[in-house]
């Protein structure tokens, strides 16, 4: 009954996620025993796959906070400076918890605080020792207290030694002490004494409310949060690429429209020649020829999508691409060959789309516009039509080329601009932190109706055949989306 996935992806068509639907198969798990653990690159592993796009409206420090400490990562952007990409990295690295609020500001002993706004959101600013150590805080409610509190040095004002604990403490033991000391905050310090980071009871309460999956959070061994970082294929992106490593990038993207080119190769092999333990990703890639190319260089990891986005028009500006089904398919069983793993990038609008992709062979899914209104996702929200929005950007729109990315466009030294992409917004979704595991958990009922309990078994099952496959005819695809109502509230958690 139905296709093998390679009958149905070589007859000539270029078939995206919509187009294709898995035929069920056998349950003989519950839904919580699928695992799906993967990896990223040949050696980074994460538990769940998902990965946010290097995209100046998806992914700085809160956003790559956030998909670390649910078990996936996220690569920084690169319209920006090396040192602010760099300071991004910092900022990631410097937090243990998933926490929208920036670390408090501080100040030297003989500092003044001067006006209320010197605290910014922070209920407290530190006093810090020119190494860094913690001295003590100023409690923005002692300060509000104190009449002469403005021309008083910080030292007169601040508590001296304040509770801290250490920034190997997990999110549990620093929420019990800080409800056992009965704190509203409390600073963590790392073994200098100088701050990581910073608790408050508010933090701990928001996070308590959102779902769990379970599973562990992608840190490295010194139980930091990893991040990737994207760059170009530039001479000067070698020089950003040093500032990267520096701060501690742990996974580079090599970020173009069109990998398979001489610029891509001779990075693969720089970054593989001048940092041996850093594992690049190659792309972007929709063909086993352009896959070969990149595998051969060296490549620990694939990027694959043209014009798939939701935000791209390069199919309509250049004529090329692939649709992201057979794109995933073709690519995937190649790599699958030298043990590299592939990313799915670009088009992912459900959770629908994310079992597809890794079902059809992808190790991790990429997302933009589906992580883009987050409020982890830069930028402030607005107003539009009555709807609460965030704007999402192409990279390759003339907005945003304006701000230096016109790099993903390869070797393009010309004045004459043409977009690659739009500038859109997307609405008020809320936080990753909630609605990313309940897609997770649709993603595990998908795998379940196919009788995959993990990734390894689902690409197993597909490469044998076993899974079956059919097209879907336009009518077919109606029929599978909400239809025949006048109305209707699209609410899924
Ligand atoms: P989604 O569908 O998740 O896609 O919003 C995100 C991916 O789209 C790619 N991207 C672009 N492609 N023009 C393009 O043709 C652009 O301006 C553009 N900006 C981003 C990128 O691969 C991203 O991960």
């Amino acid at each position: 009954d139905g296709f093998a996935a390679d009958r149905l992806f070589n007859q000539g068509f270029s078939y995206t996620y919509d187009d294709v639907i898995f035929l069920p198969h056998f349950i003989d798990f519950p839904t919580d025993a699928v695992d799906l653990r993967t990896n990223l690159t040949r050696n980074l592993s994460l538990s769940l796959p998902i990965v946010s796009s290097p995209m100046d409206t998806v992914t700085e420090s809160s956003m790559a906070v956030s998909m670390a400490s649910l078990g996936g990562i996220g690569i920084l952007h690169y319209n920006n400076t090396p040192s602010e990409q760099s300071s991004l990295i910092r900022s990631v690295k410097s937090r243990r918890l998933p926490f929208i609020t920036d670390l408090p500001p501080s100040v030297s002993p003989s500092d003044q605080i001067s006006s209320a706004d010197d605290f910014g959101s922070s209920p407290c600013v530190l006093v810090t020792a020119e190494s860094g150590r913690l001295l003590g805080f100023v409690a923005r409610s002692d300060w509000e207290a104190r009449s002469d509190a403005r021309d008083a040095p910080a030292k007169d004002l601040m508590r001296p030694s304040p509770p801290s604990v250490t920034a190997s403490c997990d999110f549990e033991r620093t929420a019990e002490f800080l409800a056992r000391e009965a704190l509203d905050f409390v600073p963590t310090v790392d073994d200098d004494g100088v701050v990581v980071d910073l608790v408050t009871k508010g933090d701990v309460e928001r996070v308590r409310r959102h779902p769990r999956l379970g599973v562990p959070p992608t840190v490295g061994e010194d139980g930091r949060f990893l991040v990737g970082a994207a760059v170009g294929t530039r001479e000067e992106d070698k020089r950003r690429l040093e500032e990267l490593v520096k701060a501690g990038a742990d996974v580079v993207v090599l970020d173009s429209s069109q990998g398979n080119s001489i610029y891509q190769i001779e990075m693969i092999k720089h970054v593989k020649r001048t940092y041996p333990g850093l594992d690049v990703i190659g792309g972007n890639v929709v063909t086993a020829y352009q896959a070969e190319n990149l595998i051969q260089a060296g490549v620990d990891g694939l990027r694959v999508g043209m014009g798939s986005g939701s935000i791209c028009t390069t199919q309509e500006v250049c004529a090329v691409g692939r649709g992201q089904a057979t794109a995933v398919y073709k690519v995937a069983s190649i790599a699958a060959r030298s043990g590299v793993p592939v990313i799915a990038d670009g088009g992912i609008g459900n959770s629908g789309h994310i079992v597809k992709a890794l079902v059809l062979g992808a190790s991790t899914v990429m997302m933009g516009s589906f992580l883009a209104g987050s409020h982890e996702a830069p930028g402030v929200y607005e107003f539009r039509d009555g709807s609460r929005v965030k704007k999402y950007r192409g990279m390759g729109s003339l907005e945003a080329m304006k701000k230096g990315s016109d790099a993903r466009y390869l070797g393009d030294t010309s004045k004459l601009k043409v977009a690659q992409g739009v500038v859109g917004a997307v609405a008020d979704k809320g936080s990753t932190l909630n609605f990313i595991p309940y897609t997770m958990h649709a993603v595990k009922q998908g795998f379940q109706d196919l009788g995959a309990s993990s990734l390894k078994s689902a690409h197993d099952l597909l490469r044998s055949s076993v899974l079956r496959l059919e097209v879907r005819s336009g009518a077919a695809q109606v029929e599978g989306g909400v239809h025949g109502l006048v109305k209707y509230e699209k609410k899924l958690f």
